[in-house]
């Protein structure tokens, strides 16, 4: 058996938690491998949305076991507030979810120093989403930080307090004051810690490799977007984890050979949150009327995405980082509104000249991006639901896209519900 996975091509918010919903009953186990609470991924069915940040989107299907792989920083807190905000939706927790020992641990003081570091880049900020997801990163890479599998040792508040006191001292340099806050913090983490002991801990990666052994089926979800890996990424702007195939190896402990199917998804536009470079930013009018339509507010922290135009340099780049065997289009519906739609094919220099690649210097060079304009199609979608039904300019649009991108995209989204989607078999040639 094979871990497919699916993750962002983009910079996050592309759809992840509504496709790994959709597939879910293909699977029966289905595995975070990275990030923590800076992720918000959203599911919608039966009139009621869901938004999870670190529960696997697989929990709302009853047959399907959700792990929370080793390559997570969870934060108790969070997940308590999670389970308990799920309690009317009658989830067996402890039947369905798993969290690995190797989890790193968030601790108050690391939202703390997420703020300070900010604080002190001023104008140069990441724009993070202050969850502490990069200090808590920084704490495991350093071979310091708490797992979650500590939290049943005896010495564990022993451990806690000495690396809070040098959380503290890093705190005071930066000036950043805690004292009113901490307490009340600790407080409430101490609680989620007793309150997680009732939860399933387990050593993932085996769990993970006797699933296999026991062919059973695996859907890795991703978090954030290619765009946001730490190593090839749009650095120093972010996050602080491998967000590409290769984390579901290391977030999971699987091998390269057990992976299968990469599902890569992308909105038929983009959106950022936070800070750093976005070439095919829309900073008018039209901008403003994709994020309306588009309603795209982070589902993490409200604030409002930057919107622009598709860009195929960064698309391109992310199939290529992570072996992408299957595209995912979402948010079709948000382009009704359109007569024309763009797509960056390339991007140009200041000096004339252009590329399809991405500059290493991105953050620090002007690119403008070189558009290709198609005919929008300006009606609804609602209602459609095979590819033949599909008005001429989107399929023009498709058919444009994976000759560019030379794959299928085999699922085409056009609204939040499960419901709102549209599978393209395989073509026969
Ligand atoms: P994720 O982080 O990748 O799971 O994505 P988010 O949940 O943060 O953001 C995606 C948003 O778009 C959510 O509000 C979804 O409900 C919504 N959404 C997903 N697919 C579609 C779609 O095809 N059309 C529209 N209009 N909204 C969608
Ligand atoms: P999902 O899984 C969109 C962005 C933040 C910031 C940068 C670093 O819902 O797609 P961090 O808190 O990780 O240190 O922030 O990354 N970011 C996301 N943007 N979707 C996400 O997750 C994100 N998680 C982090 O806005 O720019
Ligand atoms: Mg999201």
């Amino acid at each position: 058996m094979k871990v497919d996975v699916l993750l962002g091509l983009q910079w996050g918010d592309e759809g992840k938690g509504k496709i790994v919903d959709v597939l879910a009953p293909q699977y029966q186990v289905v595995a975070r491998f990275q990030g923590g609470p800076n992720a918000g991924h959203t599911l919608e069915f039966d009139g009621i949305k869901h938004v999870l940040h670190q529960i696997p989107s697989g929990i709302f299907r009853p047959e399907i076991k959700n792990i929370i792989g080793n390559g997570l920083v969870l934060d108790p807190i969070v997940m308590k507030r999670e389970i308990d905000g799920l309690a009317p939706f009658n989830i067996d927790f402890k039947r369905n979810l798993f969290i690995s020992k190797k989890a790193s641990l968030i601790l108050p003081t690391h939202s703390l120093l997420d703020a300070a570091y900010e604080k002190s880049k001023g104008e140069s900020k990441i724009g993070s989403t202050l969850r502490g997801i990069g200090p808590t990163y920084q704490d495991k890479v350093a071979r310091q930080g708490l797992r979650v599998g500590d939290i049943i040792l005896e010495s564990f508040e022993d451990k806690y307090h000495q690396l809070v006191s040098q959380h503290k001292t890093v705190l005071d340099f930066y000036e950043f004051d805690y004292a009113a806050t901490l307490p009340q913090k600790e407080q409430a983490f101490f609680e989620a810690i007793a309150f997680l002991k009732q939860f399933n801990f387990v050593d993932s990666e085996y769990f993970i490799n006797q699933a296999l052994n026991d062919n059973l089926s695996v859907l890795a979800e991703g978090a954030q977007g290619s765009m946001l890996d730490i190593d090839f990424g749009s650095y120093p702007f972010v996050t602080s984890s491998s967000t590409v195939t290769a984390g579901a190896c290391t977030g999971l402990g699987i091998s390269p050979r057990h992976i299968g199917e990469v599902f890569g998804i992308f909105k038929a536009y983009c959106t950022r949150v936070g800070s750093g470079p976005f070439p095919t930013e829309l900073l008018d009018e039209m901008g403003e009327k994709m994020r309306q339509e588009g309603r795209e507010f982070g589902s993490t922290t409200g604030r409002p995405r930057r919107c622009g135009w598709l860009d195929l340099p960064a698309l391109k780049y992310a199939i290529m980082i992570n072996g992408v065997t299957q595209l995912i289009m979402m948010k079709v519906d948000v382009l009704n509104i359109f007569d024309t739609i763009n797509i960056c094919t390339h991007y140009q220099f200041p000096d004339g000249s252009t590329t399809d690649q991405i500059p290493y210097d991105l953050c620090d060079t002007d690119l403008k991006p070189v558009y290709k304009v198609m005919q929008g199609w300006a009606t609804s979608l609602e209602n459609l639901h095979t590819y033949d039904e599909l008005p001429e300019p989107l399929a023009a649009y498709i058919d444009f896209l994976e000759a560019e991108l030379g794959l299928p995209i085999r699922f085409i989204s056009t609204g939040p519900d499960r419901e709102a989607i549209i599978h393209r078999e395989a073509q026969v040639a």
